[in-house]
């Protein structure tokens, strides 16, 4: 009789998220190979889901997972390490029943109807991090943000920034001025038709104004921009279908609907009044996240982004908890130029033909022209669909040259994190958290910014497995 095993299409990084991430407490790291930089002093912070399971039940899509948040601080006395998961009142409670509770993004509340109907979404408080001068904000577009402690990583519970008021999210993707030291940030208030809320903070994160503006239906709004004087939205033409979710028959990302005759809507507000100064439509794309944005010397509004022709990108992070992707989901990096005015599109263009996410600028550029985009992307001749970004890499706008790490087979970075050197004004780092599918174990990595194609100048282990998340942030000090 002759076995007919059905091939796996399963890859290494399948490895980093079949378990719950375990939490490890303040440890000190050891170093694998060369040597902490003299300058480089200051914490990596993560978020990220790290747990896709629970009670036997798989999550509904990746962004349903629980936030733990990754510390990593570089001092005089080497490095240390913290892993925390955050304690928000949905992960307490589902904790002690071991068992899925709630509704999420990708899930819909368990039991029978009653135990549905306008059902409070958990808190997953697992996208991105907000280093401020006395707490850290775990983030999550959903809410409100989660306070922690900056050292211990204790949750101190959900923070108001002095006047979120009710009902009303921070979204996860803040755009800080390194200059001004003014954090500006949005919230999105689902409805018949939606509220999209603007926040201006000061460096301490307190909220001094707000606005708010009707867009029209239930939008996705994950990112904005922050160019010069404007802060722009592009909203993609997806629209949730808000009364399945309200009665708990589909989730949230369920009961998304890819309307591309919508177009994508350009909203451009003012950041000093937070006030509209334009808006269009331009054709439909989707995208997650922003590089960057600036005014260039004719005026006129310069944005790069990651670019998708549709929203299969949704369905593609659904199934990556399951530990294999069947669809593939490109998006490559665009430019477009805005007139400030109209809101209309002067010009667009593709500037990288390669599929990738995750792109950041160094954050005294924020808001300025950068030179350097940064970015995780698919290896050259990497398996696109089935598996998951496999290197980091740096766009040069001057050269449009793109210089790409070599991190070695089934390794696979996180979003690269840029921080600057305390003692040289000329020398930067890029820093990544890498999952040895090989070894099964999790590292971080420090780069020369000017030398990814380079093996890193320090590699650190970490004592567990620290699953692939979403972002970060760069803490000096
Ligand atoms: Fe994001």
């Amino acid at each position: 009789m002759t076995t007919i095993t059905k091939p796996t299409t399963r890859k290494a990084w399948a490895n980093a998220i079949s378990q719950p991430a375990k939490e490890f407490p303040l440890t000190p790291l050891s170093i694998i190979a060369g040597k902490i930089p003299e300058g480089l002093r200051g914490t990596l912070y993560r978020n990220g889901p790290a747990r896709l399971e629970r009670g036997g039940e798989k999550v509904g899509h990746w962004f349903d997972g629980d936030g733990a948040i990754l510390a990593v601080k570089f001092s005089d006395n080497g490095a240390t390490g913290i892993y925390r998961y955050v304690q928000t009142a949905g992960y307490l409670a589902e904790s002690k029943a071991n068992k899925y509770l709630y509704p999420n993004y990708g899930m819909t509340a368990p039991g029978p109807f009653w135990n549905q109907w306008i059902k409070p979404v958990k808190n997953a408080a697992n996208t991105s991090v907000l280093a401020l001068p006395d707490k850290l904000l775990a983030l999550w577009e959903g809410g409100k943000p989660h306070a922690l402690n900056l050292e211990t990583l204790q949750t101190q519970g959900l923070d108001d920034l002095s006047a979120l008021g009710d009902n009303l999210s921070f979204s996860a993707h803040p755009k800080c001025d390194a200059k001004t030291g003014e954090i500006f940030n949005f919230g999105v208030t689902l409805g018949k038709d939606s509220t999209l809320n603007i926040y201006q903070s000061n460096s301490t994160g307190k909220i001094q104004q707000k606005s708010s503006s009707t867009v029209s239906g239930v939008p996705l709004v994950h990112d904005f921009v922050m160019a010069g004087k404007y802060l722009i939205f592009f909203i993609p033409p997806v629209r949730i279908n808000l009364l399945p979710t309200v009665f708990g028959l589909e989730s949230f990302s369920d009961a998304m609907e890819w309307k591309p005759q919508l177009g994508t809507e350009i909203l451009i507000f003012d950041r000093t009044t937070l006030s509209l100064v334009s808006k269009s439509v331009a054709e439909p794309w989707y995208q997650w996240h922003f590089s960057n944005g600036y005014v260039d010397n004719n005026g006129e509004i310069v944005i790069d982004f990651f670019r998708y022709q549709d929203f299969q990108t949704n369905q593609r992070l659904k199934q990556l908890p399951t530990g294999e992707i069947q669809l593939p989901a490109k998006s490559t990096l665009w430019q477009v130029r805005l007139d400030p005015q109209t809101a209309k599109v002067k010009s667009s263009e593709e500037l990288l033909d390669r599929d990738g996410e995750f792109p950041i600028v160094p954050q005294e550029n924020v808001g300025e022209f950068s030179r350097y985009t940064f970015m995780s992307l698919h290896g050259k001749n990497s398996d696109t669909t089935r598996e998951i970004y496999s290197t980091i890499a740096r766009f040069d706008h001057k050269t449009n040259n793109l210089q790409e790490a070599n991190l070695g087979e089934n390794h696979y970075p996180v979003e690269p994190i840029y921080a600057p050197d305390s003692l040289n004004p000329n020398q930067s780092w890029v820093l990544t958290v890498v999952y040895d599918g090989n070894n099964n174990q999790s590292e971080v990595w420090v780069f020369d910014s000017e030398r990814l194609d380079d093996e890193p100048v320090c590699k650190l282990g970490l004592p567990s497995v620290v699953p692939m998340g979403f972002h970060g942030t760069w803490k000096a000090g």
